[in-house]
């Protein structure tokens, strides 16, 4: 099978978003510093533009997680991957996660980092995908393209881990 990639959201589009999230998150978080907890792996690219459009004291930390179960049983179970135990207590924390799709990873981010005493936590996702949610009550403080439901790649999102390093993204088919 053939695949090819339709871009959807392209190169400068992202950067004008990134910028403008990154001065959004500037003002909101002025005085403090801020500490990103990307996802890997697809929130990695997304948070490398993104650290660099926030002109405070910003932290990098990265988590895993993976998901099992599957859509037709909506068991959406999440697991921690990694780190074992995050020190997270007293930080502004910012998730920076490539897509909110059903949104059971977000959700239990929330809640697994509400339990770390941490000064605050928000959640800030390159694109969203709210058709296909079945997690009601995610919110995404900042949010870069709201897309429909199209299995999209590029920009750190990946199909069996190609495509993360497009620099757009793509919608992928199959012919
Ligand atoms: C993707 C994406 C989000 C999650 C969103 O990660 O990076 O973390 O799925 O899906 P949800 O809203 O339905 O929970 P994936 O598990 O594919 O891992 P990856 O980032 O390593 O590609």
């Amino acid at each position: 099978m053939n695949e090819t990639i339709e871009v959807l959201i392209g190169e400068e589009e992202i950067s004008r978003r990134v910028k403008e999230i990154g001065a959004q998150i500037t003002k909101d978080y002025a005085g403090k510093a801020v500490t990103l907890l990307g996802t890997l792996k697809g929130g990695v690219i997304f948070l490398a533009d993104l650290a660099r459009e926030i002109k405070l004291d910003v932290f990098m930390e990265f988590i895993k997680v993976s998901s099992y179960g599957n859509e037709s049983e909506s068991a959406g179970k999440v697991k921690l991957e990694y780190p074992e135990k995050a020190d997270l207590a007293g930080k502004h924390i910012i998730i920076v996660e490539d897509i909110v799709d059903m949104g059971y990873t977000a959700s239990w981010l929330c809640n697994y980092l509400h339990g770390l005493n941490p000064a605050s936590v928000k959640l800030c996702a390159l694109l969203n995908k709210p058709e296909r949610r079945k997690v009601k009550g995610v919110e995404i403080e900042y949010l870069g393209f709201t897309i429909p439901d199209e299995f999209v790649v590029g920009y750190g999102l990946d199909y069996a881990q190609k495509y993360r390093c497009l620099p757009y993204v793509g919608k992928l088919r199959m012919e």
